[in-house]
């Protein structure tokens, strides 16, 4: 019998009485986590562009702080914009950029918080949480750290509709952010190469921590 991981989830739209238990089976927790691998090297497959938007209708539900949804994203396919692109990374990332179908450049809006009324009516006012000069760096840290949690699901929802990915961080982000955010309304925060990953350029796995090197109970 497949081993099950039992999950509380909530229909989309509906409120948490509406909770239901339900089950998430192991071969997509295989999919996405315990048997994934980083994409270093990939196939001439084409990723089409229903997949990404299919990848944006799954991720979008995952968590924000006031659902601020700071994440902007932009696909880089070919031509001039590839090209701006690669002069933007670290040599060890040209190869596998070249090849890919497909780079999402995951990115973060400077002033993420103006749609916080439309994305949280129940509490429009929680804009003055980062609005304003003096919260300047509040809502930096919070576009950052909730633009890299929606690139973790952007990640996990690629897998999960079985495409592989190359997360990058090794670029040069003042040029990036010029080439492509010149206004300097979005900035970039990571890079993630798409598409079906080459299976004879897979690196050794890497090894994890156990739980209790981590975690610990307070
Ligand atoms: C945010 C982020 C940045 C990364 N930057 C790079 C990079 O610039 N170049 C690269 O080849 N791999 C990069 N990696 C890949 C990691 O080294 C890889 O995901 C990790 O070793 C786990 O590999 P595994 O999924 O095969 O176990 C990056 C991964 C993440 C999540």
């Amino acid at each position: 019998m497949t081993p099950r991981v039992t999950h509380l989830l909530t229909e989309r739209g509906e409120s948490s009485v509406m909770n239901t238990m339900t089950t998430v089976d192991q071969p997509l927790i295989e999919r996405i986590f315990t048997k994934a691998r980083t994409a270093h090297g990939f196939l001439k497959r084409p990723v089409d562009d229903r997949l990404l938007h299919e990848i944006y209708e799954i991720m979008k539900w995952g968590p924000t702080a006031a659902n601020s949804c700071p994440m902007r994203i932009v696909f880089v396919r070919d031509g001039e914009a590839k090209k701006r692109l690669i002069s933007c990374l670290h040599p060890d990332n040209v190869q596998q950029t070249t090849e890919v179908p497909v780079t999402a450049i995951i990115g973060f809006h400077t002033r993420f918080y103006e749609w916080i009324p439309r994305l949280m009516p129940a509490k429009p006012e929680l804009i003055d949480d980062f609005a304003g000069p003096e919260k300047e760096a509040i809502a930096q840290a919070a576009a950052f750290r909730n633009s890299a949690l929606q690139g973790a699901y952007f990640m996990l929802a690629a897998r999960a509709v079985g495409l592989d990915c190359g997360p990058m961080s090794a670029f040069d982000p003042v040029k990036l952010n010029a080439e492509f955010f010149p206004d300097g309304e979005i900035e970039v925060n990571f890079l993630c190469n798409l598409g079906y990953g080459n299976p004879g350029i897979v690196l050794p796995r890497a090894p994890r921590f156990d739980f209790e090197e981590v975690c610990k109970f307070a």
